[in-house]
């Protein structure tokens, strides 16, 4: 007699602590069992497949609404169907804030577009003003909507904030308990840089690098902890390009401070020499920060390893390359100070990171879960219904080949971005079907769910993002409305 809806049988059923030979049963969207001879009324056949959970994004710029209208050029089905063939099955993604106005408005909006999702989102809130109507009535409302992060900007026009508009984010989201996500970069030096460069002539895409180098990541990051440690509120540092900047993570640590790390795939894969490819072509490889060179990259595997790094997201960031509204949005010869910042990555994201992280023998397939799927879920508070497989837990499964040996193409990405700068890389394991809340909704690379069937997942406080109650003399700033 069958038990389940459906057993995934006969695979390797990986944990964020284990891997086993195990059937996973599921019933009513939940795993309902993880054993042995379980049966269902489908079967799928799982032998020489690894059953992992589905991937979490916990970054990802899907449809994000733009200054003076529109919207990025993913949108919540394009975007959803790139995560559903890649293997990702939840994602964070960004509600914004335009100088001058609140949040409230951007936010319904966006909750409006994000109603077309497949993949199950969260949403992070972008503060780029942090006025007395934001930081004291608006930002309550949002948590109490379910979101429980805010990300501030370091740098950007016309994002970015200054030191005291940061430390009155940090004070909102320890009142609300909130994490704080940042984007760390210093404001003033690259724009001292971009302005020297352009007058010296060095308008190309390669420069975008130069304008931002890593001591300029690391100062600002080195300042983002400060800061947090002096209100006492948790962190993490998003997208950290090199050990140098990591090691300000690791200091923080090891000073139990709740300081947590980002870092992308282009971080292991990218360089600043792909930035320098001829005439516009660099432009297909800018993001900030900016990738560094292969010892970086290499050195990243130590920061990981040794836990100061905890999360690989794609920081998916797509802007097209041949189209007007993308890369060339400011025309072919614009310097690189007006050219869009981002890579997309949504679906490469898995595929590339198994390839260097287990395929390469750097670490186990465990080890690839606990950095795509279960740390994330865990630092955003949404573990363990995602993330995991136990019975309980959200039936989010990817069933992965690991001997499949695919070359990536944009021919093969399901994004909407006309481009992806991992062309030509042959990655060997491969996403073969992935399962969201027990429904079948990509099999060889091909997805089939209804748009409308991703669910909201709105986030209550979780312990993690407490704050550890030591502030500077004992007294408490964040509690005064200032
Ligand atoms: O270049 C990047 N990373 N673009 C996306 C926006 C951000 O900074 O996260
Ligand atoms: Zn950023
Ligand atoms: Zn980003």
């Amino acid at each position: 007699m069958a038990d389940y809806d459906l057993v995934i049988a006969g695979g390797t059923v990986v944990t964020p602590s284990d891997m086993f030979a195990a059937d996973v049963g599921i019933a009513g969207g939940r795993v309902a069992a993880v054993g042995l001879d379980l049966r269902g009324r489908r079967m799928v056949d799982a032998k020489g497949l690894l059953v992992m959970p589905g991937g979490v994004d916990s970054h990802c710029h899907i449809e994000q609404l733009q200054d003076g209208g529109g919207a990025d050029e993913e949108t919540f089905v394009t975007g959803s169907t790139a995560a559903l063939a890649g293997g990702t099955t939840s994602v964070v993604t960004f509600s914004t804030q335009f100088k001058g106005h609140g949040i409230l408005e951007p936010f319904a909006e966006y909750r409006r577009r994000a109603a077309a999702a497949m993949v199950d989102y969260a949403f992070h809130q972008i503060i780029t003003d942090a006025t007395d109507e934001v930081v004291f009535n608006e930002i309550p409302q949002v948590a109490a909507a379910g979101v429980r992060s805010l990300k501030a900007f370091l740098t950007y026009d016309p994002l970015h904030l200054d030191d005291r508009q940061f430390i009155r984010v940090l004070a909102a989201a320890r009142r609300n308990r909130m994490l704080v996500t940042v984007h760390c970069e210093n404001y003033e030096a690259i724009n001292w840089r971009t302005a020297a460069l352009l007058a010296d002539g060095r308008t190309a895409p390669k420069y975008h690098a130069w304008s931002r180098p890593s001591m300029i990541e690391r100062e600002a990051t080195h300042r983002a902890i400060a800061l947090a440690e002096m209100v006492d509120q948790p962190i993490q540092v998003f997208h950290v390009s090199c050990p140098e900047v990591a090691a300000e993570i690791a200091r923080a640590k090891a000073r139990g401070l709740k300081v947590w790390g980002e870092t992308c795939p282009q971080y292991f894969v990218l360089s600043a020499d792909h930035m320098d490819r001829p005439g516009f072509e660099g432009a297909k490889f800018m993001c900030s920060p900016a990738p560094r060179d292969a010892a970086a990259s290499e050195g990243l595997w130590a920061c990981i390893r040794d836990g100061v790094l905890d999360i690989v997201s794609s920081d998916h960031s797509g802007w097209s390359y041949d189209t007007p509204v993308g890369k060339r949005v400011n025309g072919v010869d614009a310097p690189f100070r007006d050219i869009p910042n981002g890579v997309p990555g949504l679906q490469a994201r898995l595929p590339v990171m198994f390839h260097e992280a287990v395929t390469k023998g750097r670490m186990d397939a465990s080890g690839f879960v606990r950095l795509t799927a279960s740390n994330p879920a865990r630092l955003f508070g949404l573990y363990p219904r995602k993330g995991t497989i136990a019975p309980g837990t959200d039936a989010d499964i990817v069933l992965w080949d690991p001997t499949k040996t695919v070359t990536l193409t944009n021919a093969l990405a399901q994004h909407v971005i006309d481009y992806t700068p991992y062309e030509g890389m042959q990655v060997t394991g491969w996403p073969v079907m992935t399962l969201r809340r027990g429904e079948v909704v990509m099999r060889d690379g091909k997805v089939q769910a209804e748009p409308g069937s991703g669910q909201y997942l709105a986030r209550a406080p979780y312990d993690m993002i407490e704050p550890t109650g030591n502030v500077p003399n004992g007294f408490d700033a964040s509690a005064f409305l200032i």
